[in-house]
């Protein structure tokens, strides 16, 4: 195997670099995240630093980068205390990548081709028309990480709207049948398969495939 020491690592180009140490941690779902300013002014942008944090309340934390590399779902998320989460599926792929550029604040991501906008009752937020895993999040909570300037933003899950044929009886999705995709590193985007599915572990069980 090839070695490279953190010191070695830190010498090479940025972006190069970027692209390798951002790999490291694998496979990320990828989401988009819509969200509404003053004047109802939306913003829509890709985020894949996304993890579950508790099934009872339900909390999802993201990640958000320094606020000068990416200000706009951070500031509104502020602003109104509501955003959506929309799965990203094949068909929507190049619009959904799009939205990392930094476009102007009174430019809407939602004007791409690919993506359309929908506002549902009593959400403050807009979510994407085409996704077909949508859910609506109130915030809890942010945490500046001080020693890079980032934000974990911590929501309580609202409202989920999904196609029924995905879910099973005991409460799984498969949302590789929604076709949602998740990405790797900053540019990398994957289809997946269920490889398996096994009973809940405990010591000295045998090991049980179910479905
Ligand atoms: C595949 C992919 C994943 C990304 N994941 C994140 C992320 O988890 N957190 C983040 O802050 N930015 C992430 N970005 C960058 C943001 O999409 C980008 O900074 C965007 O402009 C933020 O927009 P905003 O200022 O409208 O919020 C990602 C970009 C790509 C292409």
């Amino acid at each position: 195997m090839q070695y490279y020491s953190i010191q070695k690592i830190s010498t090479w180009e940025r972006f190069y670099r970027a692209n390798f140490i951002n790999c490291l941690s694998g496979f990320k779902s990828a989401t988009l995240i819509g969200t509404a300013g003053k004047n109802k002014q939306p913003n829509l942008a890709i985020f894949s630093n996304l993890v579950h944090i508790g099934a009872d309340t339900a909390l999802i934390g993201f990640i958000n980068r320094p606020r000068e590399a990416a200000p706009h779902t951070l500031a509104n998320i502020e602003f109104s205390g509501v955003y959506t989460m929309n799965h990203i599926q094949p068909e929507f792929i190049q619009a959904a990548h799009q939205t990392s550029a930094k476009y102007p604040v009174n430019e809407s991501e939602f004007d791409l081709d690919g993506v359309s906008i929908e506002w549902k009752a009593n959400c403050m937020a807009p979510f994407v028309g085409e996704s077909r895993i949508q859910y609506s999040m109130e915030l809890v909570e942010i945490i500046p990480i001080k020693y890079n300037g980032s934000f974990f933003i911590i929501g309580k899950v609202t409202d989920v709207f999904i196609d029924e044929n995905i879910l099973d009886k005991d409460g799984f999705l498969h949302i590789d049948k929604a076709g949602s995709i998740c990405t790797l590193g900053i540019d990398g985007y994957y289809s997946t398969n269920l490889l398996a599915r096994f009973a809940y572990a405990k010591p000295g069980n045998p090991i049980e495939k179910i479905n």
